[in-house]
């Protein structure tokens, strides 16, 4: 099976490479390239990235791929970081797409997505969830963006031992990234035509910390009178949120509630199977990103749902201005999935990654 699996890896590298080389040889009949940075992973990783940049053919993109293995390596002084062409190519490109990263347990280094996330300084996980028709789960009317502060609160790392058997673990918050992540709220909210922003908190226990995070929530609201602001409990939230989603808009928060609350909003819509998501960073780098796992159980079978990592890309396309393409990208995927007769396992089907990714090409062609 492990042989049969390396084969399929193997096999989807050279799908990813010969489909690379057929855009690149398309690429001196588009005007615009613009250069991607694309981070297959691990496990499933490489299968779901043939599928999209598969689709991406079949739509044209005006896309050139340039692939990258990211695996943590010790630089001076034994510091971890990611390989240098990753961080080259990253660096100019400024957009990076990446599949499911494997973080083995007692590998010694940190996990490579929060590696990612600090090189980058990617302070805001931006995670858009939205009900697709045809995909039945308890709720039809989902369509909500999580804001997630990225960069520090409960995972700021700084834990110790007082005494023998007493740890403190510290909530960092700052004046600077609240700030940042709340004007970057609002500023997604106004650019993609959402009318209101709630910031989610619990200032009434934290008054401090919480505190600080709900200031500048308020100080940018002011400068953004065009968006509605109300600002609710962590948990009046959660409650809220199961009895009527609908209610909600752009949500904005200190990194451990987005943690939590962006699972539980994906878990409305059907999983982290159908949820996109994308990072936002300082000096313009943005990666976009599906939130499931390696899935190293169906690895290498062609069993894998391309579904997360193409809605991610359809996002990172929206976010380079190239809407008329993720337009039609986005309609071809959620018409295969509402027609029910190439599905994948987790979508209820029976089908092969390959089949229903080679679907939504037939869908995407035929809209030409
Ligand atoms: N963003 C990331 O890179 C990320 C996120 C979570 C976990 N991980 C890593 O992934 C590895 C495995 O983690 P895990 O098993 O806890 O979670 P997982 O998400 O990989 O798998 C959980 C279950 O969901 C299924 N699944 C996940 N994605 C699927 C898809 N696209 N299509 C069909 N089924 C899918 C799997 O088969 C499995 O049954 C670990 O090394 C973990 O650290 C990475």
């Amino acid at each position: 099976l492990k042989i049969a699996g390396n084969m399929w890896r193997s096999t989807a590298s050279r799908v990813v490479a010969s489909l690379k080389n057929e855009l690149l040889q398309s690429r001196s009949f588009i005007r615009g390239m613009q250069t991607v940075t694309l981070i297959p992973g691990d496990g499933i990783g490489p299968e779901i990235s043939a599928a999209v940049v598969k689709i991406f053919v079949a739509a044209e993109v005006p896309i050139e791929w340039e692939e990258r293995n990211v695996t943590a390596i010790q630089g001076p002084g034994g510091k971890w970081m990611i390989p240098h062409d990753a961080k080259e190519s990253m660096d100019k490109t400024k957009i990076g797409l990446k599949g499911p990263l494997k973080t083995p347990v007692g590998a010694g280094h940190p996990s490579m997505n929060l590696l990612l996330r600090k090189t980058f300084d990617l302070y805001a996980n931006v995670r858009p969830c939205m009900s697709i028709e045809g995909y039945d789960t308890p709720y039809t009317d989902v369509n909500l963006v999580t804001i997630r502060e990225n960069t520090e609160g409960e995972y700021s790392g700084i834990e110790h031992v007082i005494v023998d058997g007493v740890v403190q673990s510290i909530k960092l918050i700052t004046e600077q990234a609240s700030q940042r992540i709340a004007e970057y709220a609002f500023e997604y909210a106004k650019n993609n035509q959402r009318s209101s922003v709630t910031a989610v908190h619990k200032a009434n226990i934290m008054r401090m910390s919480d505190g600080l995070f709900l200031r500048k929530c308020r100080e940018a609201a002011e400068k953004h009178k065009d968006i509605k602001f109300t600002e609710m409990y962590l948990d009046t939230v959660c409650l809220n949120m199961v009895q009527d989603p609908s209610q909600f808009d752009v949500l904005v928060m200190p990194n451990l509630y987005g943690d939590i609350l962006s699972d539980l909003c994906a878990g409305l819509i059907g999983g982290l199977g159908v949820t996109p998501s994308g990072n936002i960073g300082a000096h313009g780098v943005a990666i976009f990103e599906s939130v499931h796992g390696t899935a190293p159980d169906i690895a290498g079978k062609d069993l894998a749902n391309p579904t997360a990592l193409l809605l991610s890309a359809i996002m990172m396309l929206r976010h380079m201005g190239l809407r008329s393409h993720a337009q039609k990208i986005e309609t071809a995927c959620f018409d295969t999935i509402q027609d029910k007769k190439v599905l994948t396992k987790d979508l209820g089907g029976n089908a092969k990654c390959s089949e229903f990714t080679e679907a939504i090409c037939q869908r995407v062609r035929d809209m030409k």
